[in-house]
């Protein structure tokens, strides 16, 4: 499809002059004397660019442009002024347009305008593309979820999406889908149109990150040649997914809980407070109340940010997930690698369910990749799983393992000491879940809290903790 740009000039001379050049150039030209007349072609549509003249014998130039601008937002217009008038030009570009060319002019000055222009309208329906393809990709259904403990999450999810929650704290481990349900509730949320950014806190050494987040000034640092906008506000509006928060620097977590509460910040080196729109939606695979207690993690951050947490239960908490899953994973398969496997053959189908999935949902999804890629046969069977899969290694082994990296030194080690840091190890893995921090340790859930109490780990436990 050709662009198609509208000309409103009442001078016939001007009016012919451009129609012809922008034909030319292969646009499609289209022609108006009036305001009256422009407004009407607009409203047939396919107008992509609006070359405006500011005197109209019908109409003012600028509020013409302001119709415009509400009606059909899409539309860019350049507004044709008289060059001794740099105040309308002013105001003009005040009111959206997106661009002036004063008269008198030439035809390659107005075909620089107007060919950048058309390439701002073509990126601009690109992203939008991209981004209403993007909001197809991460529906709702991308979640697979048949447990009630998954469904119930699911449901949470999208009532927080819509909500004006400022901050979702997503825990859980690694592979439970935490990227996978930021994304859908971004995608869901009023804030769909607008940027998400997702950012991982240990991706990069702790002065660049902070840059990356808020921007900088020119000159706040050696390398610092020009200001640059942070990620906080290129996402205004839309959502930022700040990912292993738990390991956030210090100086950072304070630079954050400042962001979350007063919406403001200021880039690195400057000293004006810049206010943006954004959503939060942290998450760490880490417990974030031990960091706490530890010491690792701001304690007053931590309570801001858990004023909406939500956290992804492990595969082998919820295993009528384990076998949907796994058909999810071979039907997306089937599509890539253009097989055609239609089923997992029950023997195959009891060793994934019994399987502990180390690994959770990603596991899952290698370990299908993998058997797919070299599967023969239309059915899965067992022969074609992994080793794991086939001969479960007994705890034990797995229990005594850790021993063989101890050395003692001529201090020995406090046995007790040991017995605390397993107990803290446990109920860091469970994110403080008592029942299954005891059921790790093999010991019942009193003689945990007595434990709990000797070591003085109480602090480690969920608040709903059974
Ligand atoms: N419920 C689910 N349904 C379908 N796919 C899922 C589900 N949960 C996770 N996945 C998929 O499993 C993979 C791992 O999930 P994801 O990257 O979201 O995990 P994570 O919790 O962010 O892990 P990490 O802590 O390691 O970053 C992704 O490919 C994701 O799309
Ligand atoms: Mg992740």
């Amino acid at each position: 499809m050709q662009p198609s740009v509208l000309i409103i000039e009442d001078e016939e001379g001007v009016r012919s002059a451009l129609a012809k050049r922008l034909k030319m150039h292969g646009y499609t030209a289209d022609m108006a004397a009036t305001g009256a007349d422009g407004l009407k072609r607009l409203a047939d549509g396919g107008t992509d660019l609006v070359l405006l003249d500011y005197r109209l014998p019908d109409a003012d130039g600028l509020e013409l442009l302001d119709k415009i601008r509400r009606q059909w937002p899409d539309i860019l217009t350049v507004m044709m002024t008289a060059y001794t008038n740099v105040e309308i030009a002013i105001q003009a570009i005040r009111l959206g347009a997106y661009d002036y060319v004063s008269k008198p002019f030439s035809l390659d000055e107005m075909m620089v305008v107007v060919d950048k222009a058309l390439e701002a309208k073509r990126l601009r329906t690109e992203v939008e593309r991209i981004r209403t393809k993007e909001i197809e990709e991460f529906g709702f259904d991308r979640i697979v979820a048949h447990s009630p403990k998954m469904l119930e999450i699911v449901n949470l999810l999208k009532h927080l999406a819509e909500s004006e929650a400022r901050t979702i704290l997503l825990q859980g481990e690694s592979g439970t889908g935490k990227d996978l349900a930021a994304k859908v509730v971004h995608f869901h949320s009023p804030r769909a149109g607008r940027p998400f950014m997702n950012i991982t806190c240990t991706a990069l050494p702790e002065t660049l990150l902070e840059s990356e987040l808020f921007g900088h000034e020119k000159g706040a640092f050696t390398d610092a040649r020009q200001q640059k906008q942070g990620l906080f506000e290129m996402a205004d509006g839309g959502t930022i997914f700040l990912d292993e928060i738990g390991d956030m620097p210090a100086s950072l977590q304070a630079k954050l809980l400042r962001f979350l509460e007063e919406k403001a910040f200021r880039r690195v080196g400057g000293t004006k407070d810049i206010r943006v729109d954004v959503r939060i939606i942290a998450a760490t695979n880490r417990h974030l109340r031990t960091l706490v207690a530890d010491g690792r993690f701001r304690e007053d951050l931590f309570y801001r940010l858990n004023v909406f947490p939500v956290t992804l239960p492990p595969l082998r908490e919820r295993p009528e997930d384990i076998p949907l899953l796994a058909e999810y994973f071979i039907r997306q398969y089937n599509r890539e690698f253009r097989k055609e496997v239609t089923g997992i053959e029950p023997a195959a189908l009891a060793a994934i369910r019994a399987y502990r999935w180390p690994g959770n949902v990603r596991e899952v999804r290698n370990v299908i990749e993998r058997v797919m890629l070299l599967l023969a046969g239309s059915r899965l069977t067992l022969d074609d799983l992994p080793s794991e899969l086939k001969t479960p290694a007994p705890a034990t082994v797995i229990a005594e393992r850790p021993l063989t990296v101890i050395e003692f030194g001529p201090e020995g080690i406090d046995i007790h000491e040991v017995e605390r840091l397993l107990v803290r190890k446990a109920l860091d893995q469970t994110h403080g879940n008592q029942s299954r921090a005891a059921a790790l340790l093999r010991i019942s859930r009193d003689q945990l809290r007595y434990r709990m109490q000797k070591y003085g780990l109480q602090d480690h436990a969920a608040e709903s903790s059974p």
